[in-house]
């Protein structure tokens, strides 16, 4: 970690001094009750924390991705559902800066740092997970409105959010052009807006996850995010390359806290006389944790970096790192309930929370197939760059179905 700045060290010990005052000793609580920690976000919004990745100009300290990286990787190793229930705002908000109008940016910004108001990101739907191209969910020009009808799935942060970046169909008849995203304020209290399902989940408990609907609901045209129909997808996909560094940073976080149980925890369990952490099968389990935790510690802040250099190969990066981190996190935390044994898979001990935290990683924010092809088509995108190895690679005509040798050999008599 030696690159690290003065100022990412100041950001990550504000985070961690949250983390174990406040985040720590409430996980499990929060975790049984399946309730929003306001007390939590109270003390994320009095450190400072909502501040991190909103610039100067509208309200915060400019402190980036990288920073923000590193405070949800000390909120998620004492808790991943604190982890998320903070990230989700950066996420909701990219939108607002990478589309919103200079008005927008300037009313809503603000009041997201000082965590007066949260933020909820609405682009999947039932039928449009992976394929957030697909959505359906519609909204209708009406004079100086648009009605919207449909519904929004996995909204993390609903319900205790006020603020929902919401992406729905303003032209059905565009291929490219047919997605825009609309800032609804809840506190507007549209008629037909309802919060329609709140699900009970396996992990990240404290943050609610919930269904949006939408019946004959007017919003005002002022709510179109950049005052401009048409440019909600690339938004979508602009703001998920800039959020993606912080699930992975949710992973990382993970990884190391359920790696810290597991070593304490090895150390004291004691097994056929010895503590089971003088056992070599345990120690290699515990080096390959760390190992590969620090490998994703290393690519996540890579990521994040490139993000705010504003590189162009930062969306690929962004997709490695949430991709890789949040599968060693999988596999870390669940190593974590192995070395812990019985005791690892009951409630009454914290690992196992852990190891259910760590499960949604791999899916939100687009699933870790969906990282692989992002990854993949951006690999075949800068192909163009190695053609001057085509030279060294043999070529050879390709015989078509067709060639005579082909056919002769296809009509001989079998055996
Ligand atoms: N930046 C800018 N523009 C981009 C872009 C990017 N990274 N990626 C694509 N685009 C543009 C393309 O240039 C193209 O523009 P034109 O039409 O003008 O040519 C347009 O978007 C369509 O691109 P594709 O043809 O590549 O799109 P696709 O339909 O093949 O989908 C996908 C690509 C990568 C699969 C995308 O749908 C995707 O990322 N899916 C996963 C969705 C996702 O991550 N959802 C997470 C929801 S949020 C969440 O989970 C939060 C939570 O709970 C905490």
């Amino acid at each position: 970690m030696s690159f690290l700045t003065a100022e990412n060290h100041a950001w990550r010990e504000r985070a961690r001094d949250v983390a174990e005052r406040v985040v720590r000793p409430l996980a499990a609580k929060y975790d049984r009750e399946q309730t929003y920690p306001w007390e939590i976000k109270d003390a994320i919004a009095k450190a400072g924390l909502l501040r991190v990745w909103i610039p100067k100009e509208y309200g915060g300290d400019g402190a980036g991705v990288l920073n923000l990286c590193l405070v949800v990787e000390q909120l998620s190793r004492a808790c991943g559902g604190v982890g998320v229930m903070y990230a989700v705002n950066a996420l909701g908000s990219f939108p607002i800066l990478n589309g919103g109008t200079e008005a927008q940016k300037k009313k809503y910004m603000p009041l997201i740092a000082t965590g007066e108001k949260l933020i909820s990101f609405g682009l999947s739907e039932k039928y449009a997970g992976s394929d957030a191209q697909g959505l359906r969910c519609a909204a209708v020009p009406d004079g100086d409105s648009f009605v919207l009808n449909g519904e929004k799935k996995w909204n993390t942060n609903g319900g205790a959010a006020n603020l929902y970046t919401v992406f729905a169909v303003t032209d059905p008849n565009s291929k490219s052009r047919r997605i825009s995203a609309f800032l609804l304020d809840k506190d507007e209290n549209y008629a037909g807006f309802e919060i329609s399902k709140t699900e009970d989940k396996m992990g990240i408990r404290c943050v609610p996850v919930v269904e949006l609907s939408f019946k004959n609901c007017r919003v005002p045209r002022g709510t179109l995010l950049g005052g401009e129909p048409g440019y909600g997808f690339k938004h979508a996909m602009m703001t998920l390359d800039m959020a993606r560094p912080g699930v992975a940073a949710q992973g990382v976080g993970l990884a190391q806290g359920a790696l810290e149980y597991a070593i304490v925890y090895a150390q004291k369990r004691e097994q056929f006389g010895a503590p089971i952490s003088s056992f070599q099968m345990v120690q290699q389990m515990l080096a390959d944790m760390a190992m590969k935790t620090e490998a994703a510690r290393q690519l996540v802040y890579a990521s994040a970096h490139a993000v705010d250099e504003g590189r162009p190969d930062a969306g690929k990066l962004a997709a490695m790192a949430k991709c890789y981190a949040t599968d060693v996190a999988m596999e870390v935390t669940t190593n974590a309930v192995q070395i812990f044994g019985g005791y690892g898979y009951m409630k009454d001990y914290p690992i196992e929370k852990y190891m259910r935290d760590a499960k949604i990683t791999q899916i939100y924010e687009g699933t870790n197939q969906v990282q692989r092809l992002v990854i993949a088509r951006n690999l075949i995108k800068e192909a163009r760059q190695y053609a001057a190895l085509e030279k060294y690679i043999p070529t050879e005509i390709q015989r078509g179905y067709n060639d005579p040798e082909t056919l002769a050999r296809q009509a001989a008599p079998a055996g």
